[in-house]
């Protein structure tokens, strides 16, 4: 595991946008796979920036989603595939339909869920953004969910809900359950990126990164994969003995 501890926010996010221009530069069909969430706001704007002050192409990428809510309108701005189209699709040169997640309103979730396993993993992607939960969730892999876990609906913690809130109106609560990536399809993508910023994110990146592998922590899991770069700016940085 390589673990890059940059100065501020700003150059973390760009840390993880030049990996991820790389990617896409040394790919000939790229196929990126995108988390949501504040952390990942940085990043999306610099690839937005690049591919309008620098020519970056996303021509021909294809991005996998990790996560959706469930109970959302199709046209809510929460929604993740709304998020990933305000903050960075809706931007950039990618074909319609390069964008793929699961679908929170299909009549039968379990069957979907199967569905978006396979899709994910025919597709088989090569980077995959990762952002940690201050619980030390990924995608939305909450603690005491199994390892080898797949796709699925889940129930979120009250502590995601809260830390979620801060993304809905005043008095609208987040919704409690999702379709997530499990921590096995996570794990099937060539090159795991995790970003984490912020003195809150500390004790789970410390974790993560250097405590046992462990369902009460799932991020811990990156360990078990060959090929991770965490990218942490330096208040995120501060529990680890590494550096
Ligand atoms: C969402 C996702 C989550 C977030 C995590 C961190 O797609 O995968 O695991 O990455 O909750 O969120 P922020 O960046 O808002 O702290």
């Amino acid at each position: 595991m390589r673990v890059v501890v940059a100065g501020s926010a700003d150059s973390a996010a760009c840390v993880v946008s030049d990996l991820v221009e790389d990617f896409i530069a040394a790919s000939p069909s790229p196929v990126l796979g995108l988390a949501t969430g504040e952390t990942m706001e940085a990043v999306y704007a610099e690839l937005v920036r690049r591919h309008r002050e620098q020519g970056l192409s996303f021509a021909g990428v294809h991005t996998y989603l990790l996560d959706e809510y469930l109970g959302l309108d199709g046209e809510d701005p929460r929604a993740y595939r709304n998020v990933v189209r305000r903050l960075l699709v809706g931007h950039v040169d990618m074909e319609p339909g390069a964008v793929h997640g699961p679908n929170p309103h299909a009549a039968d979730l379990a069957v979907e869920c199967g569905r978006y396993e396979q899709a994910v993993r025919a597709a088989s992607v090569g980077l995959q953004l990762l952002g940690i939960g201050a619980n030390g969730h990924i995608a939305f892999n909450e603690p005491g969910e199994p390892l080898d876990s797949t796709t699925r609906v889940v129930a979120l913690s009250e502590r995601t809900r809260t830390d979620n809130a801060r993304f809905f109106p005043d008095g609208q609560s987040p919704p409690g359950r999702a379709i997530t990536q499990g921590i096995a399809t996570i794990g099937a993508a060539g090159h795991l990126v995790l970003l984490a910023c912020g003195r809150h994110k500390a004790p789970a990146v410390a974790r993560a990164v250097e405590g046992p592998v462990t369902s009460d922590l799932p991020a811990s899991a990156i360990q078990l994969h060959p090929n991770v770069t965490v990218v942490l700016d330096s208040p995120a940085s501060v529990g680890l003995a590494c550096c």
